[in-house]
């Protein structure tokens, strides 16, 4: 009998489609075709200026060795100081772990803090790779189906229907993705709650931290300042929690408010007594995050940084407001106005829900030049019923998307 080339555990881990169609796009493109990308999770701003100066500084200075594998102690201290500034919590620097990613901040605590066999709690449809990453840890995820009524996310409610004798935790992301839906706090506090009496701990996804928006389709008010729009929202958990051990692991990012995908930044804010072993993990499994990327991080936190941060927000607001409203007109079911992030998660108008959201978004790119992310990329759960479109592309682009897909939905 022939020996298997490749462990067992990577059958288990599925390829993101939407690179698929990213790929299905660029050989478009490269025929001539103009594609309107609205696949891929990233913004289509490049970093601000700052950053790039800042990268461009490290460089020439020689900043090119490792660091601490909890990451540089400036940037600890920044981020600590961008909480207290921003978001009106003391966070110590030391439970600041600065991380390759929130990837990399994930596979940190999966491994941190899973047995194999171990259950999770996520929602579905949710971030693929928050579904894998525990996966690969040997534990298992427990989907949980979410609609538009329960505001697409996981609340004390359906923690508490789901829960299984394996359980261990919750993994929330808020803003979410496919969903763009934030959990309000009070719905947050309950499900805090529901997990500190069960003993379990809670993992919240805070990388679309900053990119929020008004309930209703209009802009953001003027004076608002990074983050701020209704009362009923947290900028954090953090806010909820009165003591450093509580068994709460944020993960957050400058991938995306911070438009820095490429430098493979991000962060996490942990109980006390998790530093030490997560530097020994992290020290083993990358010895450091980037030392450029961690320098231009730096640069991300500064005021001129904020102020065009929050420029890019007001924009991705103006954008979905436009997405919204055009995709209503055209069918789609929206029932909620996606409050974070920049993603649409739209129910396909019924008669083309028979064929599917994967095959819709294959017709909507080979003959309408437009790349969305069908539903399945999300999970199991009405996935084939939803397609998720990113406004990462500006309006004039967004109005042509909308033109697009109309003659998609005739057709
Ligand atoms: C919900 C969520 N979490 C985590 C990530 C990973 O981000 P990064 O590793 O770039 O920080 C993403 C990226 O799209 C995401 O959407």
């Amino acid at each position: 009998m022939s020996r298997r080339r490749f462990a067992t555990r990577v059958d288990a881990i599925g390829a993101f489609q939407v690179m698929e169609l990213m790929d299905r796009a660029r050989r478009l493109e490269a025929r001539g075709v103009d594609v309107v990308h609205m696949e891929v999770g990233e913004p289509d701003f490049i970093s601000a200026g700052p950053i790039l100066e800042a990268g461009r500084t490290a460089i020439t200075a020689g900043q090119t060795g490792y660091t601490s594998a909890l990451g540089l102690p400036a940037l600890r201290q920044a981020i600590a100081a961008y909480y207290a500034r921003w978001h009106g919590v003391a966070v110590a620097p030391e439970r600041v772990v600065v991380t390759a990613g929130a990837s990399g901040g994930l596979m940190l605590l999966a491994a941190l803090l899973l047995e194999p066999g171990d259950g999770l709690l996520l929602a579905d449809p949710g971030y693929p790779c928050n579904r894998y990453i525990p996966l690969f840890a040997g534990a298992v995820p427990e989907p949980v189906a979410v609609d538009a009524d329960a505001a697409y996310q996981l609340d004390a409610a359906l923690a508490a229907a789901a829960w299984s004798a394996r359980t261990r935790g919750v993994l929330l992301a808020s803003p979410a993705n496919p969903t763009g839906s934030i959990l309000a706090r009070p719905a947050l506090e309950a499900l805090l709650g529901e997990v500190r009496a069960r003993d379990g701990w809670l993992l919240v996804d805070e990388i679309y931290q900053g990119l929020v928006y008004p309930t209703a389709l209009e802009s953001i008010p003027e004076h608002f300042q990074h983050g701020q729009v209704e009362a009923d929202r947290v900028g954090t958990v953090l806010q909820l929690l009165e003591d450093a051990e509580a068994p709460v692991y944020v993960l957050n990012s400058f991938s995306k408010y911070f438009g820095m995908t490429g430098w493979r930044i991000g962060w996490m804010v942990v109980p006390e007594g998790a530093v030490e072993p997560l530097e020994r993990l992290a020290q083993n499994f990358y010895i450091a995050p980037s030392s450029i990327g961690q320098h231009a991080a730096l640069a991300a936190l500064s005021d001129p940084a904020m102020a065009i941060h929050e420029t890019r927000r007001r924009a991705f607001c103006d954008r979905r407001n436009l997405l919204v409203a055009g995709l209503r007109k055209l069918g789609f079911g929206v029932p909620r106005v996606p409050e974070g992030a920049f993603y649409v998660y739209a129910e396909l108008p019924e008669r083309l829900r028979a064929a599917g959201s994967r095959a819709f978004c294959e017709r909507l790119i080979d003959e309408h030049g437009v790349a969305a992310t069908p539903g399945t990329d999300f999970g199991s759960h009405r996935a084939g019923d939803h397609v998720r479109f990113a406004y990462t592309a500006d309006l004039p682009r967004i109005e042509l998307a909308l033109a697009r897909i109309a003659a998609a939905v005739s057709a």
